[in-house]
């Protein structure tokens, strides 16, 4: 028997139509729940939803809009709080936005779509929806997406490294109006997952992340959509205001003292790579890491 923990609640995973959000919804259907599934690109919902609709019941709904729009948001929720048989008792805030950009160059248009995307769509996400758990007066859990940029300094990150960072502290802030109500809030944090998007970005993404990693792999979509769904279900119950990070282990280290030090003093590194001075072999990392 399928472990089905999910029957008869509601989800809302909002850019899910692709990436770790379409990996979420397609877990949750799996595991019982009917799913909306929000994207910013219609097209691509729909076929999200074919997707997930294969075969005789329905199990997920396309809500395409701007996921960043907080009116829209409270139609979307709006619309899964009415599906038949179900109960909106889950929210998956994913739709988040990457922009790379020199910190001296950044532009007060690309720090607003960020912003409005990454903190804005996240927070009223969670109160619209909070709003509707409180008046069914079953409880809930509501996941928002980090990233281990929001708690790792990276290259020319710094505006979605600050909203992802702002996105965990919402997670702990939050325990306070909705634990009293049963309604539990996490964020879970992916570090770098192979999706369309990152694959784009860099041919050779899987190859560069295995290597950075300590667990010697790249995160894929299902590691983020399996500790989302626990984080949903009720195994977690006493779990709330949490950040937990799905990165192999990358936030967990940071360049070796004896590598600092090689570079403070501007010596070659001696580990084998005499020809390459300190400085260089940073260069060469950091680079690695941005690409
Ligand atoms: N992929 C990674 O390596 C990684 C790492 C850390 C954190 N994250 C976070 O995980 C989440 C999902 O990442 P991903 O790489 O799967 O995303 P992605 O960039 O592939 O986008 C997923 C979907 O979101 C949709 N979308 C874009 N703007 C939207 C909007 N305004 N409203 C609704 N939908 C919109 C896109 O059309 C797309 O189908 C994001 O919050 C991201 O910041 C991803």
């Amino acid at each position: 028997m399928i472990y089905q923990p999910f029957t008869g609640k509601t989800a809302i995973v909002t850019g899910s139509a692709n990436g770790i959000g379409f990996a979420i919804a397609q877990h949750l259907v799996a595991e019982g729940a009917k799913v909306v599934i929000n994207d910013i690109d219609p097209a691509a919902a729909a076929a999200a939803v074919t997707k997930l609709n294969a075969g005789s019941e329905v199990h997920s709904y396309a809500f395409p809009g701007d996921a960043g729009d907080p009116e829209f948001i409270k139609r979307m929720v709006d619309f899964a709080a009415n599906i038949t048989n179900s109960r909106l008792e889950m929210v998956v805030a994913n739709a988040g936005l990457t922009e790379f950009g020199d910190f001296f160059d950044f532009t007060p248009e690309s720090f607003t779509k960020v912003v409005n995307l990454n903190l804005r769509g996240t927070f009223f996400l969670a109160q619209a929806a909070a709003k509707v758990m409180k008046a069914q007066g079953s409880g809930g859990n509501i996941v928002l997406i980090g990233s281990n940029v929001g708690e790792r300094a990276y290259m020319n990150l710094a505006a979605y490294g600050m909203s992802k960072a702002g996105i965990s502290m919402l997670a702990k802030q939050l325990t306070l109006p909705l634990g009293p109500l049963g309604i539990s809030v996490n964020c879970v944090a992916p570090g770098a997952t192979l999706t369309e998007r990152t694959q784009k970005e860099e041919p050779d993404y899987a190859g560069t992340w295995a290597k950075l990693n300590p667990n010697n792999r790249v995160g894929q979509p299902e590691d983020v959509a399996a500790t989302v769904a626990f984080m949903l279900s009720p195994a977690s119950r006493h779990i709330t205001g949490q950040t937990l990070l799905v990165d192999g282990g990358w936030t967990s280290y940071g360049p070796s003292p004896f590598f600092l030090r090689e570079i403070a003093e501007d010596r070659p590194v001696t580990n084998g790579q005499n020809n390459t001075t300190a400085k260089a072999a940073e260069a060469i990392k950091l680079k690695q890491m941005v690409s």
